[in-house]
C-alpha cells in the first residue's frame, strides 16, 4: 500500500458536507489538502477552507482555480449540485486529476458528460459514501435472492428539510440493487419524507405472507460521507480512466 499522501481538492468546499471533507482532510496526513473551491461570486473566497486553521487553503473561486496545473495523483472531491458537477468535471479534466462525485440527482447531460470523458480520467460517482449503506445494497441484493418472488417490496427515506433532490440517490440505488436481483419494486413504494434535521434514514422492507423483514440504515453524522468520501478518494487516486463505484472503492460485489 502506498504511504504517499493523497492530494485532494474539495468542489462545494463552504457546502455541509465539502467543509467537513476539508476538515478531516487537515488532519490527516494521509491527504494533502490542495485547494477548496467555492462559486464563483462566493462572498466566502479568501476565507480559510477550515474555521480556525489559517494553515489550510483559502477558499478560492471556481474561476480563478482554472489554470491551476496538474498535481500528480490528484483527487477533485464534488458534493455541489449539478452544474457544479459539470465544472468540477471540467476542472478535473483540466488537471489531470480523477474525480469523485458525491452530489446527487446528476442530470441526463451530466451524466453523459461523465460517461464520456471516463476515457480520459478516473471518475467515481456514487450517491452514497458511508460503508454502511454500501454493505447495505450488497445485503438487499442478497435479501432479494433469498426470498425471491412473493414478498412486496419498499424503500422508505427520509433526509433533512433542505435536501433538494426526491427521492435520494441512495435510495433509487437501492431500488437498482433490488431490480437487479429479480425484486419487482414499484416505483409509488419509493417514499420519501422531508423534515427537520434528519441527516439520512433508509429502510428497504420486504413483506410477504405472514413475516416481514426490514433492513434499515440511519447516518447518525455527516461525518461518514465525508470519511467514506476521503476513503474512496485515496482508492481512486492515480487510477486508470474508468468509471468506478463506491463497490469498487470497497472492493465489495458490484
Ligand atoms: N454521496 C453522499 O454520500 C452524499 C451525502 C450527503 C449529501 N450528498 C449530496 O451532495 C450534494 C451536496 O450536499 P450538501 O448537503 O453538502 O449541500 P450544501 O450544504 O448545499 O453544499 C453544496 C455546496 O456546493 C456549492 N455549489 C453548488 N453549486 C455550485 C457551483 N455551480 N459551483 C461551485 N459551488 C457550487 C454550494 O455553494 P453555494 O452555497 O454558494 O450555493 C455549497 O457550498 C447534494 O447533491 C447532496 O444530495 C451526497
Amino acid at each position: 500500500m502506498s504511504t504517499q499522501s493523497t492530494p485532494i481538492i474539495v468542489f462545494g468546499a463552504s457546502g455541509r458536507v465539502g467543509s467537513r471533507i476539508c476538515a478531516l482532510a487537515m488532519n490527516d496526513p494521509s491527504f494533502t489538502l490542495v485547494a477548496a473551491i467555492v462559486r464563483d461570486g462566493s462572498a466566502l473566497a479568501g476565507r480559510s477552507s477550515v474555521a480556525g486553521r489559517d494553515d489550510a487553503p483559502k477558499l478560492v473561486n471556481t474561476g480563478e482555480f482554472t489554470g491551476f496545473g496538474a498535481v500528480d495523483r490528484a483527487v477533485l472531491i464534488d458534493f455541489s449540485s449539478d452544474d457544479g458537477t459539470r465544472e468540477a468535471l471540467s476542472v478535473a479534466l483540466s488537471m489531470n486529476a480523477s474525480l469523485l462525485v458525491g452530489t446527487t440527482a446528476l442530470s441526463d447531460p451530466t451524466m453523459a458528460s461523465m460517461r464520456a470523458a471516463a476515457g480520459r480520467a478516473a471518475l467515481l460517482i456514487t450517491p452514497n459514501t458511508s460503508f454502511g449503506v454500501a454493505a447495505l445494497s450488497a445485503a438487499v441484493q442478497a435479501v432479494a435472492r433469498s426470498l425471491g418472488a412473493g414478498f412486496d417490496l419498499s424503500i422508505v427515506e427520509s433526509h433533512h428539510a433542505m435536501k433538494k433532490d426526491s427521492p435520494s440517490g441512495t435510495a433509487l440505488r437501492l431500488a437498482r440493487a433490488a431490480r437487479e436481483a429479480g425484486a419487482l419494486l414499484r416505483d409509488d413504494q419509493i417514499v420519501s419524507t422531508r423534515g427537520g434535521d434528519v441527516i439520512g434514514e433508509h429502510t428497504v422492507r420486504f413483506a410477504g405472507p405472514g413475516e416481514y423483514l426490514e433492513l434499515t440504515h440511519l447516518a447518525t453524522s455527516r461525518e461518514v460521507f465525508a470519511l467514506g468520501a476521503l476513503r474512496a478518494a485515496a482508492w481512486l487516486s492515480g487510477r486508470a480512466p474508468g468509471l468506478y463505484t463506491m463497490e469498487d472503492a470497497l472492493g465489495l460485489p458490484a
